[in-house]
């Protein structure tokens, strides 16, 4: 009888030419179980989707009490439905008064297709403006304005009348003009290995925008829900964005997304033609109610102010000689090595040590710090000995160390 590797390897689509491979049985707070006992402490959260824990027990209820009541009714928009209004009011009440009106769809790369589009008809112009290294997803449109010609060259022909301009090169900004329908950043760049946007840049931005009246987006799917210690980056850096994008833990483990403006911006999608953007499962109440589950832990168990002490520890406690360098704030932070060779090596080991790490698309001498919010103090010192003890043996193993 073929084992379960051999049918995930047989029978599920693979795109990466190296999967982790390993087989979790049980997920519980920050830790992952195998079949066999295995127990991995995830320094990733599923890359931030998981900001409370796996299977937090007010989600996990939130979502077996929805699933009591209804599941999926019809498509998104045409019915009341209550799990959907309480998450967008919540939202709305969290946002600056100009983001109060969201539209739930299923991922982030759907949210980014939803905010091209609006952004196109709220201002008729179709030129769109992204970053070098920016990654927003892989479905076409989101592709088309990805910072990395490598992916986008492979599946040409793109959307056309798309540019991009340098993070934190304020010169290259020069490129957003009359005919810029939106502009679309990360506030930290997430797969470019966290960068973090340089004093002044996105209030800089912010008025370029403003100035030639092309919308202003904020992909948020990584950085929002406490990950940089704030409840959304725009808190953190104080521009409030046209239209905001969410994704990852805004469904607090079950799948969804939104693209979120003012009324008026979103006003545009209902005619000439109506229906604008569809979908059949965005918002569905299930996610929805475990979304809005999630995000209330947050407050309630102090899980954001909580998360600058805590990358603190991380950033007192990683040291070690292949370390050159540890960038980001809060629970997002990448760790620079020495050489991306020893960042292969360590992130291939790192299950041998009870650790789950991961890679950054555009960045190869980092790997990514993102555990779940909940992690406890006690956790961070286990995590931090345990990539000690993966670094030592990085050194000791790597050809050239
Ligand atoms: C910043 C950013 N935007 C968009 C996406 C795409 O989200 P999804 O994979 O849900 O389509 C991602 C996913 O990693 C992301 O990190």
């Amino acid at each position: 009888m073929s084992t379960n590797r051999q049918l995930f390897l047989k029978h599920l689509g693979q795109t990466s030419p190296s999967p982790l491979l390993l087989e979790i049985e049980r997920a519980e707070g920050v830790f992952l179980y195998g079949p066999s006992g295995e127990k991995y402490l995830d320094l990733i959260s599923g890359v931030s989707v998981s900001n409370t824990g796996h299977r937090h027990p007010k989600v996990v209820s939130a979502v077996k009490e929805q699933v009591d009541s209804y599941m999926h009714l019809m498509v998104y928009g045409e019915m009341i439905q209550t799990p959907q209004v309480k998450y967008a009011g919540y939202l709305a009440g969290s946002l600056p008064p100009s983001l109060d009106c969201v539209y739930f769809v299923n991922s982030g790369s759907e949210a980014v297709e939803g905010a091209l589009k609006l952004a196109k008809r709220f201002t008729g112009r179709s030129k769109i403006v992204s970053f070098e290294n920016s990654y927003h997803g892989s479905t076409h449109g989101a592709l088309s304005i990805q910072g990395s010609e490598e992916f986008r060259n492979a599946f040409r022909p793109m959307l056309p009348d798309t540019f991009r301009a340098r993070f934190n090169d304020t010169s290259s900004l020069k490129i957003i003009d009359e005919r810029t329908a939106c502009v679309i950043i990360e506030p930290v760049q997430g797969e470019a290995g966290i960068i973090w946007p340089e004093k002044g840049f996105l209030e800089i931005l912010r008025q370029k925008c403003s100035e030639t009246k092309s919308l202003l987006v904020f992909d948020e799917i990584q950085t929002a829900f406490g990950r940089l210690g704030h409840m959304f980056a725009l808190d953190r850096f104080r521009v409030v964005p046209d239209i905001l994008l969410l994704a990852k833990a805004l469904g607090g483990g079950m799948p969804l997304g939104a693209f979120i403006s003012s009324g008026e911006i979103m006003s545009s999608l209902m005619s000439k033609p109506p229906l604008g953007h569809i979908t059949t499962f965005g918002g569905h109440p299930v996610c929805c109610a475990a979304g809005l589950a999630s995000m209330k832990v947050l407050i309630e168990e102090n899980l954001i102010g909580s998360c600058t002490g805590k990358s603190k520890i991380f950033r007192d406690m990683l040291r070690h000689d292949l370390i050159s360098s540890i960038r980001g704030e809060g629970l997002l932070l990448a760790v620079q090595l020495k050489k991306p060779e020893y960042v292969r090596y360590a992130i291939s080991k790192a299950p041998d040590f009870g650790l789950i790490l991961d890679y950054f698309l555009f960045c190869n001498d980092s790997f990514r710090i993102a555990p779940p919010l909940t992690i406890s103090e006690e956790e961070i010192t286990l995590a931090c000995r345990q990539v000690g003890a993966l670094l030592d043996d990085t050194q000791k193993n790597t050809p050239d160390a």
